[in-house]
């Protein structure tokens, strides 16, 4: 086989498989060789091209005019026959929202809507995700033992998202259900039995986030980021189509809560797993905004994106095709030595953390990028105020969704002695 660019394939580039259970759990490592060897390859099994190095990955998305990120959503696995079927019968319509908009709309489109995102206005949330998370640790402080991504981490973001975007609060497990499709329908590799079952699970989220709206626009004075995208909707229809309220109600509920759910599990795992970092923590909570930072490099939530050539160039040396899909590794940048020294090890005191790219780069980099830092700032707060001597269960088998964008353990068991609670020697 020989890559479009009429090079051949390396081994290693035709073996590349991101549903490999070995690249779920670690892109970064599984893809060391190439940021080593071959850092720009042609994969024949995904069919796009792979960029693994931090400059090149940053350079890919600081260029959103020749990188188009217009596949941002697109499925990954060209749904079946019947999917598409399933599919027409909600009438299912995804389309552009912000993230995979090209310019000019997308700049517009953004300015429009950023208010509701800047630090002043996320500041009002913060009482209310303090008062969250000390109700959840209060249910199981005393049990000795919990799964803290169903005890807190999935639930408490996806509260928080809904409040924000003015959504109200609807059947969690429906809502969980919802989300798992629209990941596994857009970054999964479904069979063609769960295909089916995922676009009619899709089709029935597409319905409900239809219904949602409806019910929202005639509540003219309601707060929150999706009633004010309504109302801008109404002012400038041109830049704040119904299209893309309909898709981006869909987009952001998954959007704005799974990431920083598997954040959120992937940075405890991370800081439990390195015993001395946590009891510094713990003792100097001064620490969290940078360990957070530092965990969002090492380990982060969305560990690949996508943009596709509109015409042909070059990255690093090697010619890419117009149209060419392109996978660029965030996950694998933010371990590149090139750019961050000893960049597998583990250093809340890295003063380049924050360069990392897990929140993409540039005219798209993820508005909702201090929401997710506030939200894992307080977790980490909680946690190591209330439960300094928790420990991750050992021996524990973590399992992570096949998804090509998003990365996180399905559960985190910690256990602690309740008997040794410092609020109970408080007391
Ligand atoms: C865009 C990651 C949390 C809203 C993005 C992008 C990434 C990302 C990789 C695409 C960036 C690019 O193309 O350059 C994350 C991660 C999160 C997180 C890792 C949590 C740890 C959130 C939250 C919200 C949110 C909590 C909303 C409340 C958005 C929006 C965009 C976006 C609206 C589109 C921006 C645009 O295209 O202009 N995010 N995100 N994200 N994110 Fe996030």
């Amino acid at each position: 086989h020989a890559g479009a660019g009429g090079c051949p394939v390396s081994p290693q580039a035709a073996a590349f498989d991101p549903f490999a259970p070995a690249y779920l759990a670690n892109p970064a490592e599984a893809l060391k060789w190439s940021r080593e060897q071959e850092p720009v390859f042609y994969s024949p099994q995904l069919g796009y091209w792979v960029v693994s190095r931090y400059d090149d990955v940053k350079a890919v998305f600081r260029d959103n005019v020749t990188f188009s990120p217009s596949i941002a959503l697109e499925r990954v696995v060209p749904p079946s026959a019947v999917a598409i079927e399933t599919l027409k019968r909600y009438n299912y319509a995804m389309n552009r929202t912000l993230v995979n908009e090209d310019e000019p709309a997308h700049m517009e489109r953004r300015r429009a809507l950023m208010d509701h995102f800047l630090p002043a206005n996320l500041a009002e949330h913060e009482d209310m995700i303090r008062r969250l998370t000390r109700e959840k640790v209060d249910a199981f402080i005393d049990s000795g033992r919990a799964d803290l991504v169903e005890a807190m981490f999935w639930e408490i973001p996806l509260t928080v998202a809904l409040h924000f975007l003015g959504v109200p609060k609807e059947d969690m497990e429906t809502l969980k259900e919802f989300s798992v499709a629209h990941t596994v329908n857009t970054w999964g590799k479904p069979t063609p039995d769960e295909q089916l079952k995922v676009a009619d699970t899709v089709g029935r989220f597409w319905q409900f986030s239809g219904q949602v709206l409806d019910r929202m626009r005639r509540q003219p004075d309601g707060t929150g980021w999706m009633h004010y995208a309504i109302r801008k909707n109404a002012e400038i229809p041109d830049i704040v189509t119904d299209s893309y309220l309909h898709s981006m109600m869909m987009a952001i509920i998954v959007a704005g809560h799974e990431t920083t759910s598997l954040a959120s599990a992937n940075a405890l795992k991370l800081l439990l797993s390195n015993r001395l970092v946590w009891d510094r923590i713990c003792k100097d909570p001064a620490l969290i905004p940078n360990a957070v930072e530092e965990c969002l490099r090492l380990d982060g939530s969305v560990v690949a994106w996508r943009r596709q050539a509109t015409r042909e160039c070059e990255i690093s040396g090697v010619t890419i095709p117009k149209d060419a899909k392109l996978l660029i590794v965030s996950a694998s940048a933010n371990h590149d030595p090139r750019h961050f020294e000893n960049g597998d090890f583990l250093d809340i005191y890295r003063d380049s953390a924050v360069e990392h790219l897990t929140f993409g780069y540039g005219s798209h980099q993820c508005m909702g990028k201090n929401f997710a830092r506030l939200e894992m700032r307080i977790f980490i707060e909680e946690l190591a105020r209330r439960l300094p001597h928790m420990r991750l269960v050992e021996d524990q088998q973590y399992d992570y969704l096949p998804s090509l964008a998003f990365h996180g353990p399905d559960k985190l068991f910690v256990e602690w002695d309740p008997a040794s609670n410092p609020e109970r020697a408080d007391a």
